[in-house]
């Protein structure tokens, strides 16, 4: 049961599920890909340089730094994203492993990227550290995580959850989903993993829908912690959430679909001191 679970525990059974990994990967992603190029330009990737992706998933981060001609190595903990990734990049090299204790010497990597894996790993600052380590002086790191605003599928979902979903629903805490997105919390914990030149960068990352309650199904179906407290729910509580989200999404962005329904990211990034 959820509530009886940490929050690693959670995490790790989360992206273990087949189901839940194809959703993310064929759907939810299609708002993370907008990330890629801000990490890759943010890092500074030169051919030849040695990258290194955490928190990989089915590898898109990953195959960014190898288009930019990197020699990548790309970790993750699910076994499940990683048998995707290997098979749609087969020319980068993917490792089974934690991002807060990578399996990876000191100092071999001259860039590090993490695609929105912050809120998932229960130690961010551990994390940022683990990257540090692994990173050779003067090397960058850059992480992409969404931002919390008005206008965001995110806070589309999760008003309709507070507004309509049924009560009960613990979930083991760990990091906000929108976190480190605040300059503020990212730039100090930057600095104190040991990273200075610290830089952030807008990214204008959406869904293209053509039903305005596509966000519900992306969420409940695509993600760890939005289908933890989206697929138990009643059927009745369900239609409502569905209905709300909806109802959010052309109330922002017009009766007539297609849609474009933001869901902003920030890349974050800083050089090794
Ligand atoms: C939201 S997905 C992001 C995947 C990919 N980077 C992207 O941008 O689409 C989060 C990924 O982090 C991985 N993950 C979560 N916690 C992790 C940990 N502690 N160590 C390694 N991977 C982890 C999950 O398995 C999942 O693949």
């Amino acid at each position: 049961m959820i509530a009886d679970e940490d929050f690693a525990g959670f995490e790790r059974r989360g992206w273990a599920d087949d189901d839940t990994v194809a959703a993310y990967a064929r759907d939810f992603a299609r708002a993370s890909e907008m990330a890629v190029p801000s990490l890759v330009a943010e890092c500074a990737v030169e051919p030849g340089m040695a990258a290194l992706d955490l928190c990989c998933g089915h590898g898109i981060v990953a195959r960014g730094l190898a288009k930019a001609g990197a020699i990548v190595t790309g970790v993750d903990f699910s076994p499940s994203m990683l048998r995707i990734a290997r098979t749609a990049v087969p020319e980068v090299r993917f490792v089974e492993g934690d991002a807060m204790a990578l399996p990876l010497e000191d100092a071999c990597f001259d860039a590090v990227t993490m695609g929105f894996g912050m809120p998932h790993v229960p130690d961010p600052p551990a994390a940022l550290a683990e990257a540090r380590r692994v990173l050779r002086p003067g090397g960058r790191l850059a992480y992409s995580v969404w931002q919390e605003v008005e206008q965001s599928a995110l806070t589309y979902v999760f008003a309709a959850i507070t507004a309509h979903g049924a009560l009960g629903i613990a979930l083991p805490p760990g990091p906000g989903a929108t976190d480190y997105a605040d300059p503020a919390r990212a730039f100090a914990a930057m600095r104190a993993a040991g990273f200075d030149d610290l830089r952030l960068v807008q990214v204008n990352s959406r869904w293209r829908i053509e039903d305005p309650a596509t966000p519900f199904d992306f969420f409940k179906d695509g993600t760890v912690r939005g289908g933890a407290l989206l697929r138990p729910q009643p059927e009745r509580n369900k239609a409502a959430i569905r209905a709300a989200v909806a109802a959010a999404v052309t109330a922002n962005h017009g009766a007539e679909g297609p849609w474009d329904v933001p869901l902003p990211s920030v890349v974050i990034s800083g050089r090794a001191m």
